[in-house]
């Protein structure tokens, strides 16, 4: 097939690029390279009609002359205000930006389908790997139970390099920056926020609900100690940080923590900065995507294919649903690990502290005497509140040398 515009068709359509940082020079790389192969699929031609940074280019004027708005600027002020202008002036947005979403989605997208003109943002959840599109379009009627996933490739690269080298969190850290794999400041990657910005996007899609960041519980991943995973080893499980969406009993949990897979979990070969989403439901089952969840070229790529969806007129399907109550409280099997002195009846008063709250054991590892006592084990399922309280029980225990220090344990794909 000819890779020339057909002829006679209208004007190139006028693009405005906000923000040229990672994303945006990749995007106006690729749009010169691949200009031929858009204005093939699409039958128009592509141009930019202006770029905004800190240093160049005025909104007003980039908007009155462009026909749709990439807006790569990432933050979430003045860029709400931005895309707001933006779509009331009728033009398309594409955007990568899951913070502006996770916390302005629902103004965005009320004044999208006001103005009735798309706002598409496939790079904003795992970077080129098309989840936003196969959630919304391929499974857009479907149901879904549960999307659950690593979305966030700065956490993944410092978890497989703890594992691999038993290195600490602060020195992998500090070598995931050296290798450009997190930002100068990684504050949103590490401590769960940049996920949960992800997960809240993929609930709303997945469920047709509002789901905004607050409605998101997220725990990071600074508190992991190389000897979790050490132990995690020996029991047979790997760490991830992961962001689940499921439905609960009447309403929905979405929750991003650090947590244990065992072996056979489909995400547990997932390693480095590799992102990974699994999508389940009654009618289709199980799908697994995964690939690299950043990089410029990637995250442009993601892009330009909203681009291109919007100039061909494709536009996603759209559902209305009731809203749905978040649900707190949810089972979870966990690992715990305790420091105690090895004395005589120690055990069995641990024993008796989680009994009491309902929580049963399945798998214990016993190493060191003495002050250097530590048990570590794996429970079956409870209710994440009958946990904590049997934690917080727990600490009173005279015996106990620390903090008890616990993670989420996930069985397998259910
Ligand atoms: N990098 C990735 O791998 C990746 C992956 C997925 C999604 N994303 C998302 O993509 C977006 C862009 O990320 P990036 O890595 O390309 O960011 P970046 O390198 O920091 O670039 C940001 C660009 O926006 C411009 N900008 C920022 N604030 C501005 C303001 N107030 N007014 C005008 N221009 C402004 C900057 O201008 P100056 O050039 O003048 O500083 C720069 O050109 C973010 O939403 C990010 O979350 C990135």
């Amino acid at each position: 097939m000819s890779e020339e515009a057909p002829p006679g068709k209208s004007a190139p359509v006028q693009i405005g690029l906000l923000g040229r940082g990672n994303v945006g020079a990749a995007f106006e790389e690729l749009l010169a390279e691949r200009g031929e192969a858009v204005a093939a699929a699409t039958g128009r031609r592509v141009e930019l009609a202006g770029v905004l940074t800190r240093s160049e280019g005025d909104f007003e004027q980039i908007l009155a002359g462009s026909e749709l708005i990439v807006e790569l600027m990432g933050g979430t002020e003045p860029t709400r205000e931005y895309v707001l202008a933006a779509l009331r002036a009728g033009r398309p947005v594409v955007t990568a930006n899951k913070q502006l979403l996770a916390q302005h989605g629902a103004e965005l997208f009320a004044a999208a389908r006001e103005a009735g003109v798309q706002l598409r943002f496939e790079a904003a959840v795992a970077a080129v790997i098309p989840i936003v599109r196969t959630i919304q379009e391929s499974f857009g009627v479907a149901e879904v139970a549960r999307v659950f996933g690593i979305v966030n490739g700065t956490t993944n690269f410092i978890l497989t390099e703890m594992a691999a080298r038993g290195a600490p969190y602060d020195e992998v850290l500090a070598e995931a920056q050296r290798l450009g794999y997190a930002e100068a400041d990684p504050s949103e990657d590490v401590n769960g926020a940049d996920a949960a910005a992800k997960m809240a996007i993929l609930a709303r899609l997945a469920f047709h609900t509002p789901v905004g960041l607050d409605q998101v519980s997220f725990e990071g991943i600074e508190a992991i100690a190389p000897d979790d995973l050490a132990y995690a080893k020996e029991l047979g499980l790997s760490l991830k940080l992961l962001g689940i969406a499921e439905r609960r009993s009447g309403g929905i949990s979405v929750r991003v923590f650090p947590c244990f897979l065992y072996g056979g979990h489909p995400l547990a070969p997932i390693q480095g900065s590799f992102n990974a989403v699994t999508v389940q439901g009654p009618a289709f089952g199980e799908v697994t995507m995964s690939g690299p969840g950043a990089g410029g070229m990637q995250t442009a790529s993601a892009v330009l294919g909203d681009v291109v969806s919007i100039i061909a007129g494709e536009a996603p399907v759209h559902v209305t649903r009731a809203e749905l109550p978040i649900v707190a409280d949810v089972p979870s099997a966990f690992y715990l690990h305790l420091e105690v002195a090895d004395q005589p009846g120690v055990l069995a008063r641990i024993a008796t502290v989680l009994g009491d709250h309902d929580v049963s054991v399945k798998s214990v590892v016993q190493r060191g005497s003495g002050d250097e006592a530590r048990l570590v084990m794996v429970t079956h399922e409870c209710l994440e509140s009958r946990f904590a309280a049997a934690v917080g029980a727990l600490a009173e225990i005279p015996e106990l040398r620390a903090a008890p220090r616990y993670i989420h344990v996930i069985e397998g794909a259910e």
